[in-house]
């Protein structure tokens, strides 16, 4: 196995990484600024544990991947998610006989559900640590998904803001999600977090709050939470966190919920869009202190 890699000068996008095992060329070069990386000349689909390992370390450096010019069948989609770990079934609208595959196709901007800042499901008590989505149709232009560093957040608030959030645990819930598809909100799912989210895997700290879900901090009311939460949804999608995905037919792309909020934005009316879903199962988040 011969191996060659040239990775000076990656963080300033100046040059991107070669890798070469055997005929299969891998590249990866810097999505954009804040975070992201596009990692081209291979075919997924024959991922061993070597390459995969390189790849988890990509994901947990840039937190963001994206691999184009895929040819992935709902089984090879499937198989290569699992290399990261369990999927989550959908409990409904999944696709006929993949219950861990859910299509995500353009209805509209009206019936779009997805334009708002979040983190996938935080509302659970393991929340997914990966999404990773594959684009059968896309729009020629428009329909790009927004990501926002929350690392970058976090290090960029003061000391003495650090100090605060360190301490705080938030409510999460289900329940503008249960009220938007008519169901009992009584029921739907809720967790308890840490506002500050030690990565299980790099240790670093990020931010984890979202708008879509949290409702409050533990031991505070909403009224007194608002003011806080208000300042760090504001903070937490300042643009230099920022990067977009233009989607294209063939594009795998996996983020890490541990480390970004992303963004659904709909701005290709109704050109089509249909993209495939599936997430991989994490751990309890665990607190800056833990
Ligand atoms: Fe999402």
């Amino acid at each position: 196995m011969q191996r060659l890699a040239l990775c000076a000068g990656i963080a300033s996008g100046t040059l991107s990484c070669i890798y070469e095992k055997g005929l299969n060329a891998m590249q990866v070069k810097p999505m954009a600024a804040p975070m992201g990386a596009v990692v081209s000349g291979v075919d997924i689909r024959s991922t061993d544990a070597d390459r995969w390992q390189e790849y988890n370390t990509l994901l947990c450096e840039h937190h963001v991947l994206v691999f184009p010019d895929q040819q992935l069948s709902n089984d090879d989609h499937i198989a290569f998610a699992s290399l990261w770990g369990d999927l989550i079934p959908f409990p409904y609208g999944s696709l006929p006989g993949y219950p861990n595959i859910i299509a995500l196709k353009n209805k509209g901007k009206r019936k779009d559900v997805n334009q708002h800042w979040h983190s996938d499901m935080t509302y659970n008590v393991q929340p997914p640590k990966l999404t990773m989505l594959y684009a059968l149709e896309a729009p020629a232009i428009g329909g790009e998904t927004a990501f926002a560093n929350q690392h970058m957040a976090y290090e960029e608030l003061s000391d003495g803001m650090k100090q605060v959030v360190d301490s705080l645990q938030a409510h999460h819930s289900a329940q503008a999600l249960a009220r938007l598809y008519g169901e009992d909100e009584a029921k739907a799912s809720r967790a308890l977090h840490p506002v500050v989210r030690r990565h299980d895997e790099s240790e670093s700290k990020a931010l984890y709050v979202c708008q879509a879900f949290t409702r409050r901090f533990e031991g505070w009311t909403r009224e007194e939470s608002k003011w806080l939460l208000e300042y760090l949804y504001k903070h937490c999608v300042r643009e230099e966190f920022q990067a977009r995905h233009q989607w294209r037919v063939g594009d795998l792309v996996i983020w890490d919920n541990r480390s970004v909020l992303h963004y659904a934005v709909h701005d290709h009316g109704d050109d089509p869009r249909l993209i495939h879903r599936c997430q991989v199962e994490g751990v309890q988040p665990r607190g800056a202190s833990d």
